[in-house]
């Protein structure tokens, strides 16, 4: 049997606060598998453990309990073999060096996953005009818009041909054609079969992107279903009106 892109079994993270004795427990007991080429969303509100349950799979935050697993590959015992089959896009002013080019700055990504020459370069051009960087490309990157950069971010994540993608509300900094782009962009990477793990806030890219989507709150898993399968059941008309019928106010 082949292993699942994404599998976590009662995956549990509790955040102890610095000042105080108190604990957040952001994720409770997570259990969810993910097929290879899918892609699936993460919806919830504020604080529900969207972050947090993708920063345990890209192992830079360890589980409190439970387990997690990428292509059959435990994301503590195992980072290393890990590692290289994901990439994560956070956004923000993170990752990127702002004194460098985006073309500068994707070509130090390739060499760090090992891709170097004249497959590195070939990449990153296609990259930079896949993301609409290119007129761009050699300008340093502290002069870019917050939309520009959050497109270097994504081709970043490319760089490296993950098997899985996970990305952190990517498309929040992008102007409406971007985020169109970038959700034909996230089809097409899903059909090659690799997998992508999208936290969004926007119902209508989770309805027209996602194969199915999770719906955390206050770190629990409450659903996983298409997003199809969802209206139907809790007899809506759009994802939107199921989201706000099952999960409660932000915390
Ligand atoms: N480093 C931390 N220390 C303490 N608590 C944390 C830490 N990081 C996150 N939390 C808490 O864990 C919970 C889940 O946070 P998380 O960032 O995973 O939510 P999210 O679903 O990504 O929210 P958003 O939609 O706002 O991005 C929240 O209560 C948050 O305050
Ligand atoms: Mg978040």
């Amino acid at each position: 049997m082949t292993h699942p892109a994404v599998l976590t079994e009662n995956l549990t993270r509790v955040y102890a606060a610095r000042r105080s004795a108190t604990t957040v427990t952001a994720l409770d007991s997570v259990s969810l598998r993910i097929e290879h080429g899918e892609v699936h969303g993460l919806l919830g509100p504020n604080g529900a453990g969207k972050s947090t349950l993708m920063k345990l799979l890209s192992t830079v935050l360890l589980p409190t309990s439970g387990r997690a697993e990428v292509c059959g590959h435990d994301v503590v015992t195992a980072t290393k073999a890990v590692r290289p089959l994901i990439s994560v896009v956070f956004g923000g002013e993170r990752g990127l060096y702002p004194r460098l080019s985006a073309r500068q700055n994707l070509m130090y990504w390739a060499a760090l996953y090992g891709v170097c020459g004249r497959v590195a370069a070939t990449r990153v051009e296609e990259l930079l005009d896949r993301f609409d960087l290119r007129d761009r490309a050699s300008d340093r990157v502290e002069t870019y818009s917050a939309g520009m950069r959050q497109r270097l971010h994504l081709a970043r994540g490319l760089i490296g041909n993950p098997r899985v993608l996970l990305l952190d509300e990517p498309t929040n900094a992008l102007d409406p054609a971007a985020a169109l782009r970038l959700r034909q962009t996230i089809t097409e990477i899903a059909a090659q079969g690799r997998t992508i793990l999208i936290a969004t806030h926007d119902m209508h890219e989770a309805e027209h992107i996602c194969d199915r989507v999770s719906l955390i709150d206050h770190g629990r898993l409450i659903a996983t279903e298409s997003p199809h399968a969802l209206v139907t059941r809790v007899q809506v008309p759009t994802l939107e009106d199921a989201y706000l019928s099952l999960v409660g106010p932000s915390s």
